[in-house]
């Protein structure tokens, strides 16, 4: 049974003449670490997209900065590989050398004030070329550890603020590695700008699918009424990803699956789950929802807790290696690749409902979803006629691949007898709106340069968040040493203690 967008039947597709943008006004772009990793396979691949669409101000330069000598032709040369080798559409080489033209580059070490008096006097000489001041915005993409030094010198340099134009600090993850240091770093954050020129990326929160938890909560009556303890039995959220840790050991065994994935998506996606509706979808109203929710959950206790890490084993028909043994692992590393957690909303909405998060590294595919099982019926009056599998009504909210909803509902089997068995009615994005979805980035650069701070997290909400993951990795690195880490296969469901967790009368939907 498929539900297909009313709109698509009678009204002309709202997606066949593009992707509506919001128009971004005139703006030089900063990135720091702009040869880095992510630079190249998401930032410089969205602004790409972005002017493809038409979506970039006439007016808009690209900075980057970074500490290797290169030239502005070079830097540019490279940028155009990445753009080819990662831009979601193939791209055009007269929009590419068009974004290009508007590309410079400026060498210099994060902590060198030189740098930052050759960086303002490159924005003032673009000013001067257009003629008014362009927005000037700061993307901080390089290793955390530069997140507080750039800062201080933006500060120093004079460069954090502007008579007449628009000063944003965009920061990339992770902000923070515990709650002591997430601390640390607002400090520094909070003495150069104000928070409403800083824009903390969690690039979930771009993705079109997770902001349609919203409006599927809060456009559709029928939900709302049945969204708390009384009908909801239980809800879990998966984050499984099929890859490993790829060429990013330095970063991930330091990190491990609870900092990289529960402390910020997942986190995200109960608040957006679990939080009241805000009165409108302005930035402080719907953070404000999101950190009642997050300060309403308690630290889990330890019991309520798994931790693994991947052995060997086969993904995708091929022979995988195991954490321990991937390059640049260290020999006896107790990182976690896999964290499940049960989790409860102390507040009248959600007493009494677990929620059970779980993330992992090569796990048996990658899919991200909220699944929230609904209780039983009260009385099955059909059950004597030979029901199979009769279950609870399951709705899901597929963020990642095949982005959609689907609710399970019990259906009649066709025949004289009153037999049900479950079915499933299916939304599909794709199919709705014939359309690719723009990548969480494209979403999210555009926003901070529109100076919209919705999908960027606050300070009280990244604070709220470590708050929550601080006594657990506490528990698991404690005094006493690391808690236990089983083992799971590559390529499988995750550990059997997870299955512990959750059950015995509930289970893990089937990866
Ligand atoms: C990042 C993590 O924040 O999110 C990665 O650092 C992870 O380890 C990635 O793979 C997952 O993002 P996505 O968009 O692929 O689900």
């Amino acid at each position: 049974m498929a539900v297909h967008a009313p709109a698509a039947a009678e009204e002309p597709n709202p997606l066949v003449e593009g992707l509506e943008r919001l128009p971004i006004p005139p703006t030089t772009l900063v990135i720091f670490g702009a040869t880095g990793d992510l630079a190249h396979r998401k930032l410089l691949p969205a602004l790409y997209n972005l002017a493809h669409e038409g979506a970039l101000p006439e007016r808009f330069k690209l900075i980057g900065v970074a500490r290797r000598e290169k030239g502005r032709d070079n830097f540019r040369e490279e940028c155009r590989v990445s753009i080819c080798e990662h831009s979601r559409r193939e791209p055009n080489d007269e929009v590419l050398t068009g974004l290009l033209e508007h590309v410079q580059y400026v060498a210099s070490n994060f902590d060198d004030p030189d740098g930052y008096r050759a960086l303002g006097e490159a924005m003032d000489k673009l000013d001067a070329d257009a003629g008014l001041a362009l927005h000037r915005n700061y993307y901080l993409s390089t290793a955390p550890e530069f997140f507080p030094v750039i800062v201080e010198q933006l500060k120093a340099a004079g460069l954090n603020r502007h008579a007449k134009a628009d000063v944003r600090c965009i920061i990339e993850k992770p902000f923070g590695t515990d709650l002591a240091s997430a601390r640390s770093l607002q400090a520094g954050v909070s003495d150069a700008f104000r928070e409403r020129q800083v824009f903390r990326i969690d690039h979930y929160l771009g993705k079109e699918t997770v902001q349609n938890v919203m409006a599927f909560r809060f456009a559709n009556m029928m939900f709302e009424p049945i969204w708390n303890r009384n009908y909801i039995d239980h809800i879990q959220i998966t984050g499984a990803e099929d890859l490993g840790i790829g060429t990013r050991a330095g970063y991930y065994d330091q990190a491990g699956a609870l900092r990289d994935l529960v402390q910020n998506h997942m986190l995200q996606l109960v608040a957006l789950t679990c939080m009241e509706p805000p009165a409108s979808f302005e930035a402080n109203k719907v953070r404000d929802e999101k950190v009642k929710v997050l300060t309403a959950i308690t630290p889990p206790d330890p019991s309520s807790t798994v931790r693994a890490q991947y052995t060997g084993g086969t993904a995708a028909g091929e022979s995988v290696l195991g954490y321990l043994e991937e390059e640049g692992v260290p020999d006896q590393s107790h990182t976690e690749t896999y964290a499940a957690l049960r989790l409860e909303v102390h507040n009248w909405r959600w007493a009494g409902v677990p929620i059970f998060l779980r993330t992992g590294k090569r796990l048996a595919r990658k899919v991200t979803e909220i699944a929230v099982q609904l209780k039983p019926v009260p009385h099955l009056a059909f059950s004597s006629q030979g029901s199979v599998g009769v279950q609870a009504n399951q709705l899901i909210l597929t963020v990642q691949p095949n982005e959609g909803v689907s609710l399970s509902l019990g259906a009649k089997i066709p025949g004289s007898r009153m037999r049900i068995r479950p079915v499933n009615m299916e939304f599909l994005y794709g199919s709705a709106f014939m359309s690719q979805s723009p990548e969480a980035y494209e979403r999210l650069i555009t926003d901070a340069m529109r100076g919209d701070a919705t999908l960027f997290t606050r300070n009280d909400e990244v604070l709220a968040q470590w708050g929550i993951i601080d006594p657990v990795l506490e528990a698991w690195h404690g005094t006493d040493g690391d808690a236990p880490l089983p083992a799971y296969e590559a390529g499988t469901a995750g550990p059997a203690e997870a299955d512990a967790l959750i059950g015995p009368a509930r289970e893990w939907r089937k990866l």
